[in-house]
């Protein structure tokens, strides 16, 4: 497929299946504005994040890397009125954007958002989580899975995005940090007997696995 039908087909499916109100498109549009990185993830995305968090009933959730909320708001509406994401971000900048955009969203409620290093404050939560998002730094991805899968539930999510790095993961010319670590990754998941995992083809990819035994 040319790049124009490929764009074509992902509108068509994004405008029947990745519908955004008013609270979500104006998150994307503030991005900009607000010198937030345009490194949300796509609408498609978001909805196959909400699905898979009606899926197993997720009442709650962590996710690793708030930006502006954009994620964030796409899983909270998911979770039921007394359910709770705790969303963390290291950067106070980003979580002033999040928060309004939560509050716009109606979800406020429902989030706890936690500004600091994301492993530091990993180590302080305690479980049972029915599902955990990572979106944060790369490089260190292999420590969060450690933490991920202490907190996670059986039967819990573990979903990661940007598996693909932009090709660069598959790249073997490529050895930064970023890919070294996603590499680490992406190989104790395949290799976990606890994990059942599967990459998602959307956008930059998109890891789901569910744990199947403690
Ligand atoms: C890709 S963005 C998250 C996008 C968001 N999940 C969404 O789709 O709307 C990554 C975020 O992780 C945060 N981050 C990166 N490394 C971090 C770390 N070590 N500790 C805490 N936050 C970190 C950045 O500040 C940034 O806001």
């Amino acid at each position: 497929m040319s790049e124009a039908a490929d764009e074509r087909l992902a509108r068509y499916i994004a405008d029947l299946f990745a519908r955004e109100d008013d609270a979500l498109r104006a998150i994307r549009d503030a991005h900009g504005p607000a010198d937030l990185p345009t490194i949300h993830v796509s609408p498609s995305e978001g909805a196959i994040l909400h699905l898979l968090l009606r899926a197993i009933g997720a009442r709650r959730v962590l996710e690793v890397g708030t930006l502006g909320g954009y994620s964030g708001v796409w899983m909270a509406r998911a979770l039921p009125a007394d359910g709770r994401l705790i969303t963390i971000d290291g950067s106070e900048k980003h979580a002033a954007v999040a928060r309004t955009a939560f509050a716009r969203a109606g979800v406020a409620d429902r989030i706890e958002l936690r500004v600091g290093d994301a492993l530091d404050t990993m180590q302080t939560l305690a479980g049972p989580y029915d599902a955990v998002f990572l979106d944060a730094d790369k490089e260190p991805l292999p420590r969060y899975l450690a933490e991920a899968l202490r907190l996670l539930r059986v039967g819990g999510l573990l979903l990661c995005d940007n598996t693909h790095l932009d090709g660069r993961v598959a790249d073997p010319s490529a050895s930064d940090g970023d890919v070294r670590g996603m590499r680490a990754f992406n190989a104790l998941v395949a290799a976990d007997p606890r994990l059942v995992a599967a990459v998602i083809p959307v956008r930059d990819g998109l890891l789901a696995a569910v744990r199947t035994r403690p």
